[in-house]
């Protein structure tokens, strides 16, 4: 039998993973996978996409969470007319019992398309593809999981932290404590967007960034500390008698905060010159060690294009102590919320009104005090990688 798909079966030719290929494989149990792909065939043909964008959906409730998506020919596609997407907000970390995302898929399978892209890059679980009059009965059994919509539009997106202490002997903030914290506290601001545009938090355990939230979070929380790295001295000779070559951890320090004495095999260490980058960490795990004092570094403007360039975030509070119920970043986030709120225009994230108005006049409002770690957009574009 001849495809009916010519265009699209030629994305599954090479060698990579082809979304041509799943797409079908969804097919084959759910009609809707199928006019998915007669209109992704269709668009190929045309060269326009099929989809409009806009149309206000959801549940009882709540203002986000689904976001909605038509086909413009809904008589040919009747399975796709409407295509809306559910975002779920996931638990703190990542974690699931395999038990829970059964039940995720069997939901997922009765009332929407079968298809997700699981972690979209809010983090949030990805259900892609139901119809209108499936939304509120999917969201109820979701709801009977025990999970909940996360953030979409113009208001504050599901906030991500990395697995933190769960998993990771770096971290030196609570990061799933303070997600879970952060999500519970601001439930109205998540599910009844009401300000110019999205507005995105993301928290790391430690300057390692596993969630990337200096380039993708408006509000980024990342793990530093107060006192200095922790050295092992006789763990760096361990590593130096064994032939690791200790000269490329010395001379990538940013800063030169470290040598290496080769008469008396000490690393030598000036910690006030260390920026706490990690990359000797990194490299050396055994014998280097983050400080004890733990808090957090605060900085904002992280986001991709729309109606300015990317950015990447910059410092706004060198160091904050990080404990419940963490009063003082809550009071922060409410301060630049309402600010950005009453000056920003529509569409205008909040690294753009920064911009416009200045970063002066941002601290100077938040009652900020100016710190040489304030370097207003360091690197701007998080596009161009530097080499050596
Ligand atoms: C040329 C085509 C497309 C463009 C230019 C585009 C662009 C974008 C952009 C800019 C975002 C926001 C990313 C962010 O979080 O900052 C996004 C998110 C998203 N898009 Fe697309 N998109 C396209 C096609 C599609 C298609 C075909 C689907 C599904 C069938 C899709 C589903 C989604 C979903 C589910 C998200 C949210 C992901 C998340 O929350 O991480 N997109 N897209
Ligand atoms: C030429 C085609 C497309 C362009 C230029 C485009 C562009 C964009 C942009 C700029 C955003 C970011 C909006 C924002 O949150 O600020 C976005 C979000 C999104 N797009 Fe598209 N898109 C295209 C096609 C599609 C298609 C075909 C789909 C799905 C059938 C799709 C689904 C989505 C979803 C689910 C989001 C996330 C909305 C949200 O976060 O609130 N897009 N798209
Ligand atoms: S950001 Fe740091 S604490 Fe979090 S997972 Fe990565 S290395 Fe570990
Ligand atoms: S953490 Fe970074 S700045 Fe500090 S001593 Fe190590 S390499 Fe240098």
């Amino acid at each position: 039998m001849e495809s009916e798909t010519p265009l699209l079966d030629e994305l599954e030719k090479g060698r990579w993973p082809s979304f041509v290929k799943e797409i079908k494989r969804a097919a084959k149990k759910n009609k809707a996978a199928l006019d998915l792909l007669r209109v992704e065939e269709l668009s190929y043909k045309d060269k326009i996409t099929h989809w409009k964008h806009g149309g206000i959906v959801g549940v009882t409730g709540y203002g986000g969470g689904v976001i909605g998506r038509y086909c413009d020919k809904p008589e040919e596609y009747p399975e796709v007319a409407a295509f809306h997407t559910f975002r779920v907000n996931h638990p703190a970390g990542w974690f699931y019992k395999t038990e829970a995302l059964r039940k995720i898929c069997d939901i997922w399978e009765k009332y929407g398309s079968g298809m997700t892209n699981f972690h979209g890059s809010t983090g949030d679980i990805i259900l892609l593809g139901a119809k209108t009059e499936n939304l509120q009965p999917c969201f109820n059994e979701l709801t009977e999981a025990g999970f909940d919509l996360g953030g979409s539009g113009s208001g504050l997106r599901t906030i991500s932290g990395c697995v933190g202490p769960a998993r990771c002997e770096w971290a030196t903030i609570d990061t799933l404590d303070i997600t879970y914290d952060l999500t519970m506290e601001f439930q109205d601001e998540i599910h009844r967007p009401r300000w110019p545009y999205k507005f995105k938090i993301k928290i790391s355990g430690c300057p390692n960034d596993c969630v990337a939230a200096i380039a993708r979070a408006d509000f980024t929380i990342i793990g530093t500390w107060r006192d200095s790295i922790r050295i092992d001295q006789e763990a760096v000779r361990e590593y130096v008698k064994n032939g690791f070559d200790i000269e490329t951890v010395v001379r990538k320090c940013p800063t030169e905060a470290i040598s290496w004495d080769e008469k008396n095999k000490v690393l030598n260490f000036v910690p006030e010159d260390c920026t706490r980058c990690m990359h000797c960490i990194n490299k050396m795990p055994k014998a280097i060690r983050p400080g004890t004092e733990g808090g957090a570094t605060i900085l904002v403007g992280g986001k991709a294009p729309i109606l300015k360039g990317a950015y990447l975030s910059w410092v706004i509070v060198p160091f904050m102590k990080m404990e419940p119920p963490y009063s003082e970043v809550k009071s922060l986030l409410r301060k630049i919320w309402d600010w950005w709120d009453e000056h920003g225009r529509t569409r205008e994230r909040l690294a753009e009104l920064i911009e416009r108005l200045s970063f002066a006049r941002f601290l100077k409002d938040m009652g900020l005090p100016v710190q040489p770690q304030m370097v207003f957009r360091p690197r701007s574009n998080p596009y161009v990688f530097f080499r050596r």
